[in-house]
Formats: structure tokens, sequence, C-alpha cells
């Protein structure tokens, strides 16, 4: 059995190489790393252990649209292959976003196929006029209220904060 913790800094290496083996070396050139620069998310990166060992992990990462309206993108998530379709990644998926309801995030972003996220309550993102800062599949890009009454808030383009402090400076 598998149990869900938080990340620890000596995670890191093993998250890297998954991540590359599950998205390829190239990973770092796709859009949402653009917003997944610096630390992720405080609180909101875990792990899935199996006796002991790494097997999978999800980060989320803060990002802000239109109006500084704040919200968390989820992602890199991934398993590690030869325990995939046991419920790991679906488990990670719950706990981050009940995490982030919990720490008080309203909105959830994702760049991921919709057979997937959608049973999250993910839904498209492209209607609800949210853009992200380059091309991503068609459809992939998907939003999810965590808090009642901030879909409504959402519109523009997914920027990281830090890039409008460095703005208003
Ligand atoms: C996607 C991934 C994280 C899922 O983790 P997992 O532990 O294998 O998933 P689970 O066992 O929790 O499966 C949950 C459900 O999602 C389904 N599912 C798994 N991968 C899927 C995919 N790529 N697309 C659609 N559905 C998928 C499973 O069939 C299962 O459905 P069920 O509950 O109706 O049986 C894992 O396959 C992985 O690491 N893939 C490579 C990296 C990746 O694609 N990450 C997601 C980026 S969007």
């Amino acid at each position: 059995m598998f149990s869900l913790q938080p990340e620890r800094a000596e995670d890191a290496p093993a998250i890297d190489t998954l991540m590359d083996h599950a998205f390829g070396a190239n990973r770092l050139e796709r859009t949402v790393y653009k917003l997944r620069l610096g630390a992720p998310a405080e609180g909101l990166s875990f792990v899935a252990r199996q006796d002991g060992a790494f097997v999978g992990s999800i980060r989320f990462w803060q990002v802000e649209m239109d109006l500084g309206v704040p919200g968390v993108l989820l992602g890199p998530l991934a398993v590690e292959p030869h325990l995939r379709g046991k419920g790991i990644g679906k488990a990670l998926v719950g706990h981050g976003l009940a995490a982030a309801a919990k720490i008080g995030h309203g909105i959830c972003l994702v760049s991921g196929d919709p057979d997937y996220y959608g049973p999250f309550g993910f839904v498209a993102a492209d209607p609800l006029g949210l853009k992200l800062p380059g091309p991503v599949t068609p459809g992939h890009f998907q939003i999810k209220e965590l808090s009642p009454g901030w879909l409504a808030l959402a519109r523009g383009e997914v920027r990281r904060p830090f890039a409008r402090s460095m703005v208003a400076a």
C-alpha cells in the first residue's frame, strides 16, 4: 500500500528523473514551465511512497490572472511506470486539490488530458477567456473552482505573481 506525504528536499532528484522519463528531457520547453520557475506553491508538493520508496509526485505553482486574481497551477504529476493504474495518481490529485482548498486557494488550473482531469471537476478554461503564456495541446487547458465564486473572477493571461511585482517595481 502507498502513502502520501509532503515532499522533502531529498526527493528532488527522484522527482526530476521521473518527470524526465514521463514527459521527455525537453519537458522544460513546454509552456507550463514558464509558470513553474522558482519554488512550488507553499505546502502543496506531495509524494507517494510505497514501502518507503518514492513512487509518485505532484506539485502546484502559484499563478495569477487579470486583476491579480490568484490561483494555483497543477503539475507536473507522474507515477512510476510499474505502479500506474493502481490509484496513486488519483490519490495525489485528490490530496493536492483538497490541500489547496484548505489553504484557501480558489482556483486550480492544469494543462493535461481532459479525460483524466474531468472526473476531478476540471472544465475547459479557454471559453472563460483564459490563456496560458504560449501554446498547449488544444483542449488541455482546464480550470477547477476550489471555493465558490472564484470561477467568475478568472480571466486573462495566466502569469507568475512575481512578473507583476517586477512590472510594478
Ligand atoms: C497520468 C498518471 C499520473 C496517472 O496515474 P495513475 O496512478 O496511473 O492513475 P490512477 O491509477 O490513479 O488512475 C486514475 C484513473 O485515471 C485513468 N487514467 C490514467 N491515466 C490516464 C490518462 N493518461 N488519460 C485518461 N485517463 C487516465 C485510469 O484509467 C483510472 O480510471 P478509473 O478510476 O476509472 O479506473 C500516470 O499514468 C503517469 O504518470 N503518466 C505519465 C505522466 C502523465 O501523463 N502525467 C499527467 C500529465 S497530464
